[in-house]
């Protein structure tokens, strides 16, 4: 079954650490333009270069940027991690996927309040060459600072310091909080509480995208 779906909602609502768990035991892809756009950026190219100063003071990097980044990868059964993020990006991916006839199946909004929020963001880290995330407190790694699989070291991202966090709530709330509203009008949101412990979080992902039969479950 192909199952097309956004995960939206603010920063430290657990969209990454969810799309991530459902794409390696299940036949969905996490397609991330965080972690693309961060990829760019160690990599110097143009686009990370363009990107970074954004990036840095939690700003959004142009729409037609980031829609040319995610527009031919839209096969097979995915989960948008990140993206869309402003009505101009959201009206982008509905004309492409409509052009194709087909549309998106399932909007889901990860709830969260503000102050639990910034305390995972800044207790965040990752591995930057996989976009594994851990948390000093709440998921930490067997040892501090080294990644459990690649045994690497871990580093804390530079927009999670805290005017930087605050910054880009306040983004959140301005250009991407208007999408609940536009898909709201197409009838594909679907609320989770992001405050659950992962596994419940998780649980209830399987259950709204029709996962539970996925071929690597
Ligand atoms: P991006 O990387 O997409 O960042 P974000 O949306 O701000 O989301 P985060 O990665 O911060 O949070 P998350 O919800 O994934 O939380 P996570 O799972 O890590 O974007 C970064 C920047 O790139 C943007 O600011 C912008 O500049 C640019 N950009 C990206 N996409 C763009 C676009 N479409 N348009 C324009 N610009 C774009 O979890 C956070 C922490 O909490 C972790 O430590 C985790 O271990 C912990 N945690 C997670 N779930 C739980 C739980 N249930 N209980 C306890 N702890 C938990």
């Amino acid at each position: 079954m192909i199952v097309r779906s956004v995960f939206l909602g603010p920063p430290g609502a657990g969209k990454g650490t969810q799309a991530q768990l459902l794409a390696e035991h299940y036949d969905v892809r996490q397609i991330s333009t965080g972690d693309i756009l961060r990829r760019h950026v160690r990599e110097g190219s143009e686009l990370g270069r363009r990107a970074e100063p954004l990036m840095r003071l939690g700003q959004l990097v142009p729409d037609d940027l980031v829609v040319a980044m995610i527009a031919d990868d839209l096969a097979g059964s995915f989960v948008l991690d990140g993206f869309p993020r402003t009505v101009g990006q959201a009206e982008a991916l509905d004309a492409m996927l409509d052009a194709g006839g087909r549309p998106l199946d399932v909007v889901v909004l990860f709830e969260a309040e503000r102050a639990t929020l910034v305390e995972r963001l800044t207790g965040r880290w990752s591995n930057p060459r996989t976009g594994r995330t851990y948390h000093a407190t709440f998921a930490p790694p067997r040892t501090p600072g080294i990644d459990d699989d690649d045994g690497g070291p871990l580093v804390q991202r530079p927009d999670d310091r805290l005017e930087v966090v605050i910054d880009r709530l306040e983004t959140y709330e301005r250009e991407t909080l208007p999408l609940v509203d536009h898909y709201g009008r197409r009838g594909v949101v679907r609320r989770v509480d992001a405050l659950a412990p992962v596994a419940e979080v998780t649980a209830k992902l399987v259950g709204l995208l029709g996962l539970a039969h996925g071929v690597n479950a």
